[in-house]
């Protein structure tokens, strides 16, 4: 259904299931980034797809695919190359962020979103930190999103660049939230990453229905989502297993 060319091929989403079948659209590629181009991501997320994988080695698996991520979205971010010279006397490119740590914010959309920090804090030390706590109305049948809580830093809509954490992108109800209540504060929407684990076509259709200017960094898209709003095949329930909740 994917495909990794120039151009990404999805089927138009709507609010019901039914419908996703009518339409073809195109998302633009650099709408969305995956991890596919790095050997150990399927390895990786294979540890986490496991559901005899204990808490231990969940945790220990989602840092070492979260520090990939972090670093496909800084190697995204605008650099200065300037010429250095290294030991051996010749010289070469060398490339350095435009923007400092204090210039990006992440925000993260608790509890899952709350994994992610560590490893955006050991790569963008200085890094400002927003939350948002965001969660589904389990009760009802689309699962709709409801704000619970919100704090960003005062002038966020400075920030060269946001990066909303949040490891499983479902429906996209959340995050979509999350991305309004950023512009609501001043951000521009071409300023916003999101950084997520694993993705299905729906959530990424929604929110580039939404908010085309948004970027996404995915480790890897899987294909559908179940009766329950579940990615599937998917991890199950990211924060229970991150945390060990469950
Ligand atoms: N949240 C999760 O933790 N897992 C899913 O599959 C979807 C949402």
């Amino acid at each position: 259904m994917v495909e990794q060319s120039d151009k990404i091929l999805v089927n138009q989403d709507t609010e019901s299931n039914t419908q996703l079948q009518q339409e073809n659209v195109q998302l633009p590629a650099n709408f969305v980034t995956t991890l596919n181009h790095i050997a150990s991501t399927k390895y990786l997320l294979s540890q986490l797809r496991d559901k005899n994988t204990n808490t231990y080695n969940f945790r220990f698996f989602s840092d070492r695919i979260m520090r990939l991520l972090v670093e496909e979205a800084i190697s995204q971010e605008p650099m200065i190359i300037e010429k250095r010279q290294s030991p051996t006397g010749s010289e070469y490119d060398h490339y350095r962020l435009k923007f400092s740590p204090e210039e990006y914010c992440a925000v993260t959309i608790i509890r899952a979103g709350d994994s992610m920090i560590n490893e955006v804090i050991s790569l963008l030390q200085g890094i400002t930190i927003g939350k948002i706590l965001i969660q589904r109305d389990e009760a009802s049948e689309d699962k709709k999103p409801i704000l619970f809580y919100c704090k960003f830093p005062d002038n966020i809509q400075d920030k060269k660049r946001i990066f909303i954490l949040d490891p499983m992108l479902a429906t996209g109800g959340s995050v979509n939230l999350c991305i309004q209540k950023l512009k609501d504060n001043g951000v521009d929407e071409s300023n916003i990453t999101f950084i997520n684990l694993v993705s299905c076509e729906d959530g990424l259709r929604k929110i580039h229905s939404l908010y085309p200017q948004v970027r996404v960094i995915t480790a890897a898209i899987d294909p559908i989502l179940n009766e329950h709003k579940y990615i599937v095949p998917g991890l199950g329930d990211f924060g229970d297993r991150y945390f060990g909740s469950r």
